[in-house]
């Protein structure tokens, strides 16, 4: 269920900050959502992170021109993954009289000077793929299903490691092991980081014990293994330092987790610079990915990078734009989860739209074949 209590304790406080009556439908004022207003008299502000990850670009696109339909004006700014440029963004968003925000973070903890400025003049704000924490003021949150794409991440690596079969049970021909594996997490700031994490751990952990698995640097933390900003060239330096360090004398790497395909491409070309193999088939580690990425759906095709996660998010713009509408006329957004996204202060309802892996066997169907990319875009790896 949608937190009204949250949402009216912000029009409550800023009708009396204002001395005005609380009011509901009609014509709230700055005292809340004006619900009777048409879309044509309102503006939503899109605070998004950086466009240096292909999937912000989508995203954006796409909620945009899905407001646009509806009739709402929009005023969407990227931030250049720059923390003080996001909350300025936000602070002229609001000052300029947003009817509501949607806000992907690049730190879900930095903004709440500008979440507790929304709440005051009764500016819903709904946290868009990240969450905003440490801040009683998030009415909504649309994500995916972030704790499964860690999961299917560690059953991609287990599969194409040999450990798994095609039903992801145990396979009967599992190799003995050890298999030497080495971990990477996002930036630590981003809470989907710790998510995805948990989840391929949980999911790794079994294969940890048993010994079938092992990590030869010994960096099983999430702090050790994260990257900052989820920056390409700090995964691929990372990569380069602990093949000098921990595989010396051309010790076998068998495969790496990574939580993102730009992370899986500056992997790869650390571990096909240092000559372990330019394909999956001649050696190459199996290397793990998320985003489907056009770049790595390339690679995945060309049996070099080993998988990814698919996030369809057309799916997501439409879902935050449906709960944006909902908000905006004073009914609660639509939430599938209510227990897992605690930010903190409080659990923020959620709707989580569900994850694909995909495979050389299946990027086709779940990419080609839905429209999703061209074969012609897969064959040049770019848009
Ligand atoms: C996460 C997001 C992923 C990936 C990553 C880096 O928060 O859920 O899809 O894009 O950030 O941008």
């Amino acid at each position: 269920m949608y937190n009204r209590r949250t949402f009216m304790l912000g029009a409550t406080a800023t009708a009396a900050a204002l001395g005005l009556a609380a009011c509901g439908g009609e014509g709230a004022g700055s005292g809340g959502p004006d619900t009777d207003a048409a879309p044509s008299e309102q503006t939503v502000g899109v605070a998004m992170p950086t466009q240096t990850y292909e999937r912000w670009v989508a995203d954006g696109d796409n909620i945009k021109k899905g407001l646009e339909e509806k009739g709402f004006t929009v005023d969407m700014q990227y931030a250049g993954d720059d923390i003080p440029t996001q909350q300025q963004q936000i602070d002229q968003m609001i000052n300029s009289g947003v009817s509501a925000l949607l806000i992907a973070s690049i730190d879900g903890a930095s903004l709440s000077s500008q979440l507790d400025a929304a709440a005051a003049v009764g500016i819903p704000v709904i946290a868009y793929d990240r969450l905003l924490t440490d801040s009683e003021n998030v009415d909504f949150y649309v994500t995916f299903d972030n704790y499964t794409v860690g999961v299917n991440q560690a059953n991609a690596l287990l599969f194409g490691l040999g450990l798994l079969d095609e039903s992801f049970e145990p396979s009967p021909d599992a190799p003995e092991g050890p298999l030497n594996v080495e971990l990477f997490a996002g930036s630590l700031d981003d809470n989907n980081a710790h998510l995805f994490w948990q989840g391929a751990i949980d999911t790794l952990q079994p294969f940890f014990d048993d010994g079938t698995l092992e990590v030869p640097s010994g960096q099983m933390d999430i702090d050790q293994a994260a990257t900052q900003r989820w920056e390409q060239e700090t995964a691929q330096k990372r990569m380069e330092t602990l093949l000098t360090t921990h595989y010396a004398g051309g010790k076998e790497i068998d495969g790496v987790l990574a939580p993102a395909d730009p992370l899986s491409r500056g992997i790869l070309n650390a571990l096909q610079n240092a000559g372990r193999g330019d394909t999956i088939e001649d050696g190459l580690p199996i290397v793990t990915g998320q985003d489907a990425e056009i770049a790595s759906i390339k690679l995945i095709a060309d049996g070099v990078q080993h998988s990814t996660i698919f996030k369809d998010t057309r799916n997501l713009a439409e879902q935050a734009i449906i709960s944006t509408e909902s908000i905006l006329t004073g009914e609660e957004p639509e939430a599938n989860d209510t227990e897992t996204y605690d930010n903190g202060v409080k659990v923020v309802p959620s709707y989580l739209l569900e994850v694909q892996m995909v495979l050389q066997s299946n990027y086709e169907e779940i990419l080609v074949e839905t429209g999703y990319y061209t074969e012609e875009q897969v064959e040049a790896g770019q848009l």
